[in-house]
């Protein structure tokens, strides 16, 4: 049955996150709604009071996500100006780079929305049903104001799953190839957004990695190094490098990208790196800079603890290889581990080994990332940069 004016009733507890500046209302506090999935429904709260318009899941613990506040409506012109909005923030951004990200979700007020820039084309994931039913307007704005060659949709994530959505790559304007070159700094990458990770690179760490060069040199040992990111960016400042990463796919693409470079001291090796650095430590061997930048250990608050003792190991056994002087950039990119928490395990890392370092840079993900103040959810990326003192 289709609603005519649809809405949702939120109990004290959800008119209090709304009123926090959290956009996210969870089932258990959702009284009553009329709706069909995907709606975007008016949310009201005690006394018929009007908390403003959001979209409607019914199927994800996240039932309502919030669009707008108060009386303003979510027209599609609100929609499409918030997209444009969010293109000429980056564009003002002057990010010296071709791929970056375009729409940050909740931080762009269009939650469950993403779009990455990869030079001439887009890649999109909607990960809600109702940003699922916007996608045909988000991609006309989309077309409008950045005339992309072509808009591909990356909508395999697993959280697809969970709002009774296809996992599904799809192309949705233009064409897209399957490599499509691309310029981070003076690092140019060939990148994969049909089946790459993510939607084809890291992006969020674009910033760090332009920060750990003013400290990389020496040997360098990438851990967890994707295609190569920290690893070509940081080759210039470095005398040899070292990419490790468990998939052969990017090890092959690490290799490909630093040839493309002209970066002959590279080496890349497909391996755990869990077991690599604990044969390292018994070799002997010494690197001047290590990056640690794992997937993220905790996908969940269950996680945590299992996910706690990795990233202590991993963060004991990079600081021992490391000579006096040595830097370390570890990172985090589980939203379920704060700061506070990782700083923690670090410093038990380092108090374990009897080492001494101190923390140079305490960093997040780039500026085209933003994090929603009131969403804690949406502030998930921890990058320290530290230096072993004895
Ligand atoms: C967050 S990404 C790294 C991004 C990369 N540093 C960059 O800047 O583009 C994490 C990477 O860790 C790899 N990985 C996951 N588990 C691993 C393991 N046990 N050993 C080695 N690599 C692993 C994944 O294949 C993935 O490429």
């Amino acid at each position: 049955m289709t609603h005519p004016i649809p809405m949702a009733r939120v109990a004290g507890r959800g008119e209090k996150r709304i009123a926090g500046g959290h956009p996210w209302v969870y089932r258990s506090d959702v009284v009553d709604v009329q709706a069909e999935a995907g709606d975007i429904v008016t949310v009201v709260g005690s006394r018929e009071r009007r908390l403003g318009q959001a979209l409607f899941s019914d199927r994800s613990q996240i039932t309502l996500r919030m669009l707008t506040r108060g009386d303003e409506q979510a027209t599609e012109a609100v929609i499409g100006e918030r997209v444009a909005r969010a293109a000429a923030y980056r564009t003002s951004l002057a990010i010296d780079a071709t791929a970056y990200r375009l729409v940050h979700g909740e931080a762009d007020l269009l939650p469950s929305l993403v779009v990455d820039r990869y030079g001439d084309w887009l890649v999109l994931q909607a990960l809600s049903q109702g940003m699922d039913r916007l996608v045909p307007l988000v991609v006309q704005t989309l077309v409008d104001v950045m005339r992309p060659t072509g808009i591909l949709a990356r909508n395999d994530p697993r959280v697809r799953a969970l709002e009774g959505l296809p996992q599904e790559v799809r192309l949705l304007y233009g064409d897209v190839p399957a490599d499509i070159e691309v310029r981070e700094g003076p690092v140019s990458y060939l990148v994969d957004p049909w089946k790459g990770q993510k939607t084809g690179l890291f992006l969020d760490q674009r910033e760090n990695r332009e920060a750990a060069a003013r400290y990389a040199r020496g040997r360098l040992l990438d851990c967890f190094s994707y295609n190569g990111g920290f690893g070509l960016y940081l080759a210039g400042k470095c005398a040899s490098v070292e990419c490790l990463d468990v998939s052969e796919e990017a090890v092959s693409r690490t290799t490909a990208n630093a040839e493309r470079n002209g970066i002959d001291h590279l080496a890349a090796r497909a391996v755990n790196v869990f077991d690599e650095l604990r044969s390292l430590e018994r070799d002997g061997a010494r690197y001047d800079t290590i990056v640690l930048d794992p997937p993220a250990f905790a996908k969940n608050k269950a996680s945590v603890p299992q996910a706690l003792s990795g990233y202590k190991e991993i963060n004991l056994r990079a600081m021992r290889l490391l000579p006096p002087g040595g830097v370390l950039v570890t990172c985090s990119c589980s939203y379920n581990v704060d700061e506070v928490t990782f700083l923690d395990v670090v410093r038990e890392a380092a108090s374990d080994s009897r080492i001494s370092m101190a923390v140079v840079e305490r960093r997040t993900q780039g500026r085209d990332h933003p994090a929603l103040l009131g969403a804690p959810e949406t502030s998930y990326l921890k990058c320290l940069i530290l230096r072993r003192l004895e």
